[in-house]
């Protein structure tokens, strides 16, 4: 029997439709599961021990994260730079959901010093879960690496608290994990990590940093009953943002933090949350690296971000007379 060519051409590409609408099912299927079915159907996060060590707490994703990690049963270690905001939040944590709270000042830019002081307030609790959430942005709005101010100061910094934090946390929250055969580490990285990001350039390496830790430590340490996720969210309404508006393509923190937490154990890279998922596949389909990368689209952002701080100064000003006028 002979099989001319273009009866093989049919059947490879046969093959080929059947194999990408498989993949695309399973996707959809993924999805599914991850950020709608997840709502009803997550962990019970209390099974990994009883205290949750969130860095960067006291406002924005990290405070969310605390709330939420308390709303569903553990007790919160918060870790901040700020003693009077610690202290608001854990009455707030405290008063609201009845768990336990416990504080430890520390200022991340500080590099490593900073550690022995955080290892011996987390001495003889029982951590089950690690949220390596504090960072910070070189920069208020897209700039060249060198447009930034101070930029000897803030080089430092910025890689003392968005890198060093995440595996010397690590380092102290582990072992014991280990020992117990659970734990949770959850890394919270940032969309400018899926694709390098000029104009963000420090920030968007920082985050790579931590999506390469993350995945390698889950690797690594997965055999050991230990879940390491990593988080890289979209836009999410904090300071960092400037408290942009939510819509359907910003969330809010605390509605980010509880769609994010019902994705443990369903994934070990996430964007969070739906509407940030989907925007991630956009923004590969739509922005590749080749146009990211352009002078043209360089010089458009860095046109954009002028425009942008040109209004926000303008609105300060504003705000600013208003309030004397009052
Ligand atoms: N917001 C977004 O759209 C977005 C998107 C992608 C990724 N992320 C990542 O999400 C994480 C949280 O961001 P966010 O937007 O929630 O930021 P945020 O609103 O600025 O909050 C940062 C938190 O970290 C604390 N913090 C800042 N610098 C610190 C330091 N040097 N030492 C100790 N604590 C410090 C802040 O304390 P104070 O209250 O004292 O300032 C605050 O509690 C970051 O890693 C960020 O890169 C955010």
């Amino acid at each position: 029997m002979s099989v001319s060519i273009s009866e093989v051409l049919t059947i490879v590409g046969g093959l080929t439709v059947v194999f990408h609408l498989l993949r695309l099912t399973w996707r959809c299927w993924r999805g599914l599961r991850e950020f709608v079915l997840a709502e009803v159907w997550h962990m019970d996060l209390r099974t990994y021990g009883q205290w949750a060590v969130v860095t960067g707490a006291t406002s924005g994703i990290g405070k969310a994260y605390a709330c939420e990690l308390a709303r569903r049963g553990l007790d919160v270690v918060l870790v901040s730079r700020s003693d009077h905001k610690l202290r608001i939040v854990a009455e707030e944590i405290e008063h609201q959901y009845g768990r336990k709270t416990c504080t430890i000042t520390a200022d991340f830019t500080h590099g490593h010093s900073i550690y022995p002081a955080i290892a011996e307030g987390l001495q003889g609790l029982e951590i089950g879960i690690l949220v390596n959430n504090v960072g910070m942005a070189y920069s208020d709005h897209f700039a060249c690496f060198l447009d930034a101010p101070d930029p000897e100061r803030k080089i430092t910094e910025l890689i003392n608290c968005n890198i060093l934090s995440v595996p010397q946390m690590t380092r102290l929250v582990l072992p014991d994990m280990i020992k117990r055969g659970k734990g949770l580490i959850i890394n919270i990285s940032s969309v400018a990590a899926i694709q390098p990001q000029p104009l963000l350039s420090l920030y968007s390496a920082t985050k790579i940093f931590v999506t390469y830790f993350s995945q390698c430590l889950n690797a690594e340490y997965k055999g050991k009953g230990i879940n390491v996720q990593c988080v890289a969210p979209f836009m999410v309404c904090t300071n960092m943002t400037k408290n942009i508006k939510v819509n359907c393509f910003v969330r809010s923190a605390s509605g980010f933090a509880h769609e994010a937490l019902n994705t443990v154990g369903l994934s070990s890279y996430t964007s969070g949350c739906l509407s940030h998922a989907l925007q991630s596949v956009a923004l590969t389909v739509l922005l590749p690296d080749w146009l990211r990368m352009s002078q043209f689209l360089v010089r458009k952002l860095q046109r954009l971000a002028e425009v942008i701080t040109v209004k926000r100064r303008a609105m300060e000003e504003e705000e600013k007379l208003r309030k004397k006028e009052e």
